[in-house]
């Protein structure tokens, strides 16, 4: 029988936080996400991006899979200036539909998903693309992501004990080493620039904003050795030579890529992608074939990401009974006979 709905659960971002979905348990989500991805049990368009000025876009991505019995969609808005407002880059709302009748059964914070399921989507790269005797992680942009970041690769790699951080802003760099030492035992310090953390970095990790117009600066040199690079900031931060260089590329998606250079105008360097997280995930190509090549990872965050987080969030709240109620239909209707 169907179950009619008359109210909707809304998650705000405090709901979310009591569920004790942490980011170890998303970066599970996450892995097996990537196999059905490589099932082809998703259907997954690629995500409607567009800048409405030189770094504020707008985004929209939505996935469904009737294998795990749902559909999502997620409205985000991003401005890089907004913290100094005291407001978060990225903001919006994720809507999950159960798929069998298409019914909405939750709306949620989108920033606190958006926030873990990036962050977990790069700590699985990490796990399973970091060198074995990595040791040294650099972060670029010490906002959200970057606490988020130092949580996924201590979850994945608790071995790797340094962290070297750069953040444009030096009152940003500073309170998040602060922070970061306070919550963590690994020992964390400041860079002059970009090029130390590049340098110094067997994972790194760049985190910029995403411009209109990027204006990249890591260049080959900069890259160590046997080193992984993943970017969450598309090619913002890595210029078209480094890109170049690289022994391995992969993209969570390769039709993002395509979309978001054919759209955008975004990835004029990239002239091949070797593997896809998916093709990794699921054993078939795309992993470190030796302690010497330098890897580069695209991750543009994808809608399944989101999606598997979602429903993970809803089952933990409908089992505590997390969230509120609110209202959706004034009546419930008899069915057609
Ligand atoms: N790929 C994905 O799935 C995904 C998801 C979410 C966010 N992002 C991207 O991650 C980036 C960070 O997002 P956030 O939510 O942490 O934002 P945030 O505002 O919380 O933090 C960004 C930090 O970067 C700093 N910064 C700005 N320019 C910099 C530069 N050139 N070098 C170093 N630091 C710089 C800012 O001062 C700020 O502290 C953004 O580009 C965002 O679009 C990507």
């Amino acid at each position: 029988m169907t179950e009619i709905q008359s109210s909707i659960r809304f998650l705000s971002a405090t709901d979310l936080d009591q569920l004790k979905l942490g980011m170890g348990d998303i970066i599970v989500l996450l892995e097996k996400a990537f196999r059905l991805k490589a099932e082809g049990k998703v259907q997954m368009p690629p995500k409607i991006f567009f800048h409405r000025g030189g770094a504020q876009f707008y985004s929209s991505m939505v996935s469904a899979s009737s294998h795990l019995g749902f559909a999502g969609c997620k409205w985000q808005s991003g401005d890089p200036d907004n913290p100094s407002l005291g407001l978060p880059y990225i903001q919006g709302l994720y809507v999950l539909n159960e798929d069998r009748t298409g019914q909405m059964r939750a709306i949620m914070d989108s920033e606190w998903i958006t926030g873990e399921r990036t962050a977990a989507a790069s700590g699985l790269v990490v796990k399973h693309l970091a060198r074995k005797d990595a040791a040294t992680a650099g972060i670029l942009g010490c906002g959200l992501q970057g606490r988020k970041h130092v949580e996924a690769i201590h979850a994945v790699r608790p071995d790797i004990t340094d962290y070297v951080c750069y953040d444009l802003v030096p009152r940003r760099q500073a309170k998040f080493i602060a922070d970061m030492t306070e919550r963590f035992p690994m020992r964390f310090r400041g860079a002059a620039g970009p090029e130390e953390v590049a340098r110094a970095s067997d994972v790194l990790i760049t985190g910029g904003p995403i411009e209109k117009s990027r204006k990249p600066v890591i260049v080959p040199e900069w890259i160590r050795e046997g080193a992984l690079v993943v970017t969450i900031d598309y090619d913002s931060y890595v210029c078209d030579e480094m890109v170049a260089a690289m022994d391995l590329i992969l993209t969570d998606d390769s039709g993002q890529i395509e979309d978001a250079r054919r759209n955008e105008g975004k990835f004029p360097g990239v002239s091949r992608i070797d593997a896809t997280l998916s093709d990794l995930i699921s054993g078939h190509h795309g992993a470190r074939a030796n302690d010497k090549q330098r890897i580069l990872a695209f991750n543009l965050g994808i809608a399944l990401e989101d999606l598997v987080t979602a429903i993970e969030a809803l089952r933990r709240a409908q089992i505590s009974n997390i969230g509120t109620m609110l209202p959706l239909r004034k009546r419930v209707l008899a069915a057609e006979a």
